[in-house]
């Protein structure tokens, strides 16, 4: 079948398209729609058959049941009965919105609808095109999210379409959704009140308006046995086709952890993924790294992880690392998601992070315009079983200024460049236990220790690797003076990629 994509503003809602789908939908067809958490995938909630098509475009269990959508509260006496007191106070507060309530249902619903069960879970979402989409449809819409069975939830439709192609009869396009994560759902048939999915809305908020809610603890141990009271959570889930890895520990273990994968990855001529925050992004080079929001704000996070997850599909990554979240607000739904994703494959970052002896070598010349960026150079173009953060830095910088021209036509001939070079002062700052500073000569040397008291790990570049061969200082000479200097530095730069390397079995 050929499917209908409309656009609709939602702020400008057109009435036609919403007749349209409403038709669609009351002739028992399927219409993907936005709502506030994730796309879903509309059906006539009250015909069985409707459920049945629902389930065969998304290659879903027929044993996990379908969300009932309403659009009025009264709505909700039609379909379910022995409705719990507290759910007007629930209602007053999260609806609309990204809250889905578990009650008996009443005989209007018919089973395939409900996957079998005696309880309906409803919903009333705050996005206005779902509200009015409802509406037209007679006021009960089913709607799993609109993903093929197993992906990530769609948050676009472009990401329905990707699915769902041909599979529907229409899509609503109501651009990017506001939340990212499915509905928090919460069981009212038990007491007090069951979270069996986490969301945007948390235990905290309700316990604010009806008291102390429980959580279904199989929903967050990976070891569990028992499954999960949402027939859907037990699934892996949300997941991209690559294979997806947490990573967990305090955040600078974590991303040194990643580091040291995607390091590893990339001298054996692959890349993985790599789950970042605007925060940490800075922080990787090797790698496919993406930016899954901030860590200021949760909600960034919470609304590109589906996004995230399915562009990892387009490229050529088997593993994806990601760092963790705290479980605070909707971190908690978020690692839930994540998780999930991964099937629950976490590894601890400290368990991975090797010691490193040393983790940035800086090299220390006069001016940072000839030895200096050179040696840097040659070292990053070393094999290095470690990843080291190399620089290089002068002692008489007055402005930052390029490398000298002769250093860079010395360097072209070998295929290597210090074009994007600019001198920088060495002024103590930034530097660590593990940091290994490399000065061209011993003058340089005392100059540093006599001003730094209590820097380490300070040698000449000879003195650490052991080899007294003089480096010629060829500025204002002629080209062939910067191509000896070169010849010196090569050698001993080999050298010292052989010691860090040494250093490294001896630590790994
Ligand atoms: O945010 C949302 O809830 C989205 C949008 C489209 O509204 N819908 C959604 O539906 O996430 P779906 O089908 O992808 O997830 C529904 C979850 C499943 O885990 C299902 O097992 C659970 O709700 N569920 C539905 N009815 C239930 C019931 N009667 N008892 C327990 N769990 C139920
Ligand atoms: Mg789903």
């Amino acid at each position: 079948m050929e499917t209908i994509v409309r656009k609709i503003d939602k702020n400008q809602i057109d009435e036609d398209v919403i007749r349209e789908a409403g038709e669609v939908l009351k002739r028992g067809g399927l219409v993907a729609f936005p709502t506030e958490t994730v796309y879903g995938l509309g059906a006539d909630a009250l015909k069985e058959e409707a459920a049945k098509k629902t389930y065969e475009a998304k290659g879903r269990p027929s044993d996990n049941p379908l969300i009932v959508h309403i659009a009025e509260y009264e709505d909700l006496k039609k379909i379910a009965v022995n409705i719990p007191p507290e759910t007007d106070a629930l209602a007053a507060h999260f609806w609309p919105g990204p809250l889905t309530m578990i009650f008996e249902k009443s005989a209007a619903v018919p089973y395939g609808t409900t996957g079998g069960l005696d309880t309906v879970a409803v919903r009333m979402p705050s996005d206005p095109i779902a509200a009015a989409l409802i509406r037209a449809a007679g006021g009960f819409v089913s709607a799993p999210s609109a993903n093929t069975s197993g992906r990530p939830s769609p948050t676009t439709a472009e990401h329905v379409m990707e699915d769902l192609d041909g599979k529907i009869d229409m899509v609503i396009d109501g651009g990017s959704v506001d939340i990212g994560l499915e509905s928090t759902i919460l069981d009212m048939t038990v007491e007090p009140p069951m979270i069996l999915r986490p969301g945007a809305i948390t235990a905290d908020m309700f316990e604010e308006v009806i008291g102390p809610v429980s959580i279904d603890e199989t929903l967050l141990g990976s070891e569990s046995k028992t499954p999960p009271k949402a027939p859907g959570m037990k699934y892996r889930h949300y997941a991209p086709k690559a294979r997806l890895i947490i990573v967990e520990g305090d955040l600078r273990e974590e991303i040194l952890a990643i580091r040291q994968l995607a390091y590893a990855a990339h001298r054996e001529g692959r890349d993985v993924g790599v789950i970042a925050t605007g925060e940490t992004l800075p922080f990787y080079k090797y790698g496919i790294v993406k930016n899954i929001g901030s860590r200021e704000n949760e909600r960034t996070i919470a609304r590109n992880l589906y996004r995230v997850l399915r562009e990892f599909d387009e490229e050529d990554v088997d593993t994806i690392y990601s760092e963790s979240f705290a479980m605070q607000g909707i971190g908690k739904a978020i690692m839930n998601r994540l998780e999930k994703a991964a099937g629950h494959m976490r590894i601890s970052a400290a368990a991975i992070v090797k010691e490193q002896k040393y983790r940035r070598v800086i090299f220390v010349s006069r001016a940072d315009s000839v030895r200096g960026p050179m040696a840097a150079e040659l070292l990053r173009n070393q094999d290095l079983r470690q990843e080291y953060v190399i620089d290089s830095m002068g002692l008489v910088v007055l402005f930052p200024e390029p490398a000298n021209q002769k250093a860079e036509a010395i360097m072209k001939s070998a295929q290597m460049t210090l074009e994007g070079h600019f001198s920088r002062q060495f002024d103590g700052e930034g530097l660590q236990d593990d940091t290994l500073v490399l000065t061209i000569d011993s003058n340089q040397k005392e100059k540093i220790l006599s001003e730094y008291e209590n820097l380490k790990n300070v040698y000449t570049l000879n003195e650490f690797v052991g080899d007294d061969t003089e480096i010629p200082d060829p500025y204002g000479k002629p080209l062939t003076a910067y191509g000896e200097c070169y010849e010196v530095l090569d050698g001993l730069v080999q050298k010292l990629a052989d010691r860090l390397n040494l250093d490294a079995e001896r630590d790994g």
